[in-house]
């Protein structure tokens, strides 16, 4: 009981409440002051990044074996909440581009990716963190194919290293959005670029979840939410049970591998990729009531409604 309070007090400091917070606390504020200094000296992996993903080879891009066991490890894993990963990948924990993923569930989405890639047009990732995971997304559509125009982040906390390094090498436009995408100007962007392939990790909450994927779908033909089947994140997982069976106009994927040696389920990536393009965007496919509110584009009725439909499925 001791350790699930405390992974979820962890999980809760650091992915749920927003970054302006941290800053208010003098002895948070030097915390992650320390960690864009420990990021700025570690800018070289950026490049070293993009030198492996446009080395690979067509085989390397789906094979699951080496995507999984000698590509994602040699990027590098992330090292926050440490109590989620798997002890045996310890070796790769803060190195490189500290990707917060686990291998066995990111090498089969890479691989998917690599098949599903050649139409995508524009990438954009909500809640981009330090900015690992939004260059090797980028870099490995544009490897399989996708002819990119630009890529958008979206984070509250100021631009990373990462980032900005990234921004010098990209070959399309790389826009920083510091904010939250329930911010009027995101939704002014995504009308205005329409982008076509949008990464969900941002606001964990129901209405982040709910508000993150509205703003998606009227215009993404590819919609990847993550933490899809994670403890830590019940209702970010509660959402993906539910909204995988009513958008009856998307295929739906996900990979969830989990590892043996960490004793409950966590992140989990879930993947929904529009059937057709000929299908008009906006057709609201909910139930009449949810449909109403969805036009009304009302966030916070949907949640509610939403919840009240996933409470009812899971009881
Ligand atoms: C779990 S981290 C993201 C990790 C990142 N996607 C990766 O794979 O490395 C969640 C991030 O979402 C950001 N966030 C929280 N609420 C947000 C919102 N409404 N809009 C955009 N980002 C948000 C947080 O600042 C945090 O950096």
């Amino acid at each position: 009981m001791i350790i699930v309070t405390a992974i979820l007090l962890n999980y809760y400091i650091l992915v749920q409440i927003p970054p302006w917070y941290h800053l208010r606390g003098l002895s948070l504020n030097s915390e992650l002051l320390a960690k864009y200094e420990y990021y700025s000296s570690l800018v070289h992996h950026v490049d070293d990044t993009i030198n492996v993903i446009r080395g690979l080879t067509d085989a390397n891009m789906r094979d699951l074996d080496f995507i999984q066991h000698t590509l994602i490890p040699r990027l590098g894993l992330n090292n926050e909440i440490l109590e989620e990963q798997p002890p045996e990948l310890s070796d790769y924990f803060g190195t490189g581009l500290h990707i917060w993923q686990y291998p066995s569930q990111l090498a089969r989405y890479l691989q998917w990716l690599t098949n599903h890639a050649k139409d995508i047009t524009s990438y954009c990732e909500i809640g981009c963190r330090w900015g690992g995971m939004f260059i090797l997304i980028k870099e490995w559509v544009q490897r399989a194919g996708a002819k990119l125009e630009y890529a958008t982040a979206i984070d509250p906390i100021e631009e990373t290293p990462f980032l900005s390094r990234y921004k010098l090498l990209s070959e399309v436009p790389i826009e920083y959005i510091q904010g939250f995408s329930t911010e009027p100007r995101v939704e002014e962007i995504f009308r205005s670029r329409k982008p076509s392939f949008v990464f969900i990790d941002g606001d964990h909450s129901m209405k982040g979840v709910v508000h993150d994927h509205l703003l998606a779908r009227d215009f993404a033909t590819i919609i990847v939410h993550h933490d899809v089947t994670s403890s830590a994140c019940p209702d970010t997982t509660n959402f993906w049970s539910h909204v995988k069976q009513v958008e009856s106009d998307f295929n739906s994927f996900e990979f969830c591998d989990q590892y043996e040696s960490v004793p409950m389920s966590y992140l989990g990536i879930g993947v929904l990729e529009r059937r057709s393009k000929d299908v008009p965007l906006n057709t609201f496919i909910f139930s009449p009531e949810i449909n109403e509110s969805l036009k009304q584009r009302d966030p916070e009725s949907v949640a509610r409604r939403l919840a009240r439909k996933i409470k009812s499925l899971i009881r």
